[in-house]
This record gives C-alpha cells, structure tokens and sequence, in this order.
C-alpha cells in the first residue's frame, strides 16, 4: 500500500485539480453547455424556447431527478448531425483534459434521439470520432458506453441495441439511466442477459433515488460490474457489505446529488462514510453543464463540505483506475502516475 507523504490542507484543492483521475460516470449531452445549445440551434435552423442564455441557465432549478431530465432532454433536441455530436464530446473531452482526467466512459442516450428521427449512426459517428480525436489531440483515452433509457419498454430497448449492433466495435458496453423511480432494473433482465452474451460491459444507475432493492437487482439480475450513483446503499447493511466485500465499483456524483435534492446540502454528502467503510466509491460529474461542475469542482467542493483529507484523495482517484473498463496494463501505468503525482506536491512544500 502506498504511504500517503505529509500535504499541508491548504494545498489540498490544488492536489485535488492535478492528481490524475478517471471520469467514469457523465452523460455526453449532460455536457452540452447553454452556450453550446444556443449556438447549435442557430447552426441547425432551430428556435428555442428560451430567449437567452441567461434565460436558460436560469431554468436550471431542480427540485428532483425527473424535473432535471424534462429540461435536459430538451437540451439534446439540438442534436442534428454527427458534427454537432462530436463538437459537444470534443467540447467535453478537452474540459476533462484541463481537470487532469486521463480517461474517461462517456454515457450517451441514443433513444432520445432515434427517437427525434436521427439515426443511430449519426450519433455513434460522432462521438466516437471525438473519442479517437482525443487520443491523439489531448492524450486521454475514451470509450462510450449506450445507455438504454428505463422509463421507455424493454422492446424499445432491444430495438436500440439491435440498431446499435452494427456499431459494436465503437461502444465498450451498456448501462441503464432515465426516470429511476418505477423502473426497476429488472424490467431490462433479457436485455441486460443478451448484452452479457455479446461481450459488452454492464453498468446501470441504481439506487441515486431508488431504494437499496434496485442496487440488489441491478447485481444479481442485470449482473452489472458497477452502479452508478448508489448512494442509497448505506440504507442496508448487508448491502454495504456486499459492495464493500466484492469491491463493487459506486461511481457517485456530489453535485448532482446535491442539486438533484438527494443530500440538498453537500455536508450531508455520505461519500465519505461509503469510502470509510471500505467501498470503491468514485467522483464524478454526471451532468456537469446543469449541476453546475465538472470533475475538478465535485472533487473540490465535497472535500471543503466534508472535511476530507489527501488520504481520501488518493483512494479515490485509485478507485476510479481500479473501477475503470481499461486494460491492467494502462491501469498500472496512471496508477503509478498518481503516485508520482502525490510526491511532487511533497517536494515543493
Ligand atoms: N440521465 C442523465 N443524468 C441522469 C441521472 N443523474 N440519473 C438518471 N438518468 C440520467
Ligand atoms: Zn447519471
């Protein structure tokens, strides 16, 4: 185990913006900034109903997860064509780059638009061709992973995944996002079972809202290797245990659980108690462009809220390599880089 050097707390925030991280939970079009909506709506002949940026931004006041995903959804109508979906992932990718992510699993939700009469590969296209750019341009790798929408059928999902298939070698896997509340894992059980046999990663957000009964099915059901959110899981105990003892990955999200009403005020954040008692939690952003941070900014403002220190720091950006779908050679690689990491900001104290 590495041992953590002596960091003086007011250098904390800094460390935090430069260790090397993975962002492992953002949902592509959570990323699309107002500026980016207006600016995409003017490219594609489009009027939208707000008549500012400001006007928009200002819409952003959540009282829950369903009164965030009717104002995001609309967010995504602006989403025509492939370049539009690269420029957003582009515009993503390079703000992940500027926060020290070195790699990052893009969510994105292609029914929202098949559904809007864009095809699947437009979107596809798109955002693989800025995960490739990435590489090359920024330095950071980056895979996409399809979610399937829970509030729509189990049939419409098999539709996506059918759609999709032709584009397999451009996706790593699956998750399952949208209204959580009335939609429990299991109602996607045959999709989830033929994603398995195909190969793909398993993901799915559970227990952000839901009860801890949606994280017990999103596992032994769907068989996922990671929950996204999961913060509900210190409501049981013998779950906590099971995430704790099998090293299940939570990938949580601070500002958006703050903003989303779950824990309204950030010092009730319980990341620190599911990182205590022994669970691979990690940080992320889910929807940095209306939760009001990217990575860098949930790292920093839940640290100042709960009074975490450069020990927890360290387990965190360690999770989030250990919980990553990258290969264990590349996994050594920036896990030895956050190590060097930390003993720079010993070296200029
Ligand atoms: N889609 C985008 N953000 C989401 C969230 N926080 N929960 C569920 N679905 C989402
Ligand atoms: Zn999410």
């Amino acid at each position: 185990m590495f041992k953590i050097p002596p960091i003086a707390p007011e250098r904390l925030p800094d460390l935090l913006r430069a260790i090397p991280k993975a962002e492992l939970h953002i949902h592509i079009e959570g990323s699309l900034e107002p500026e980016l909506i207006f600016s995409l709506a003017q490219r594609n002949g489009l009027t939208l109903p707000y008549p500012s940026v400001e006007a928009l931004r200002s819409a952003y006041a959540f009282t829950n997860l369903q009164s965030f995903l009717d104002i995001y959804y609309a967010g995504a109508s602006v989403l025509l064509h492939e370049q539009d979906f690269y420029d957003m992932a582009r515009a993503y990718l390079a703000r992940a780059a500027a926060d020290s992510v070195v790699h990052t699993e893009l969510f994105f939700d292609p029914q929202t638009h098949t559904a809007r009469g864009v095809p699947i590969e437009t979107v596809i296209n798109g955002l693989h061709r800025a995960c490739e750019d990435a590489r090359t341009l920024l330095g950071i790798s980056a895979s996409l992973i399809l979610c399937f929408l829970r509030h729509l059928s189990e049939e419409d999902a098999f539709a996506t995944l059918e759609q999709a298939l032709p584009l397999q070698d451009k996706f790593i896997g699956v998750g399952l996002d949208s209204s959580e509340l009335g939609h429990p894992p299991e109602k996607f059980a045959r999709v989830f079972a033929r994603c398995r046999e195909l190969g793909l990663h398993l993901v799915a957000h559970a227990g952000e809202e839901g009860p801890p009964a949606y994280i017990w099915s999103a596992l032994d059901v769907l068989k996922v290797a990671r929950i996204d959110h999961g913060v509900q899981a210190f409501k049981d105990a013998a779950l906590m245990q099971r995430l704790a003892q099998d090293r299940v990955p939570l990938t949580v999200c601070p500002l958006s659980n703050q903003k989303l009403c779950v824990f309204p005020d950030l010092k009730d954040h319980n990341l620190r108690q599911l990182l205590e008692a022994g669970l691979c939690a990690t940080v992320n952003s889910d929807d940095p462009a209306y939760f009001g941070g990217y990575i860098n900014d949930n790292f920093t403002q839940v640290f100042a809220a709960t009074g975490m220190t450069a020990r927890h720091a360290y387990q965190l950006a360690s999770n989030s390599f250990e919980a990553s779908f990258a290969s264990e050679a590349d996994k050594r690689i920036w896990q030895h880089k956050l190590k060097e990491s930390f003993e720079r900001f010993v070296e200029y104290d």
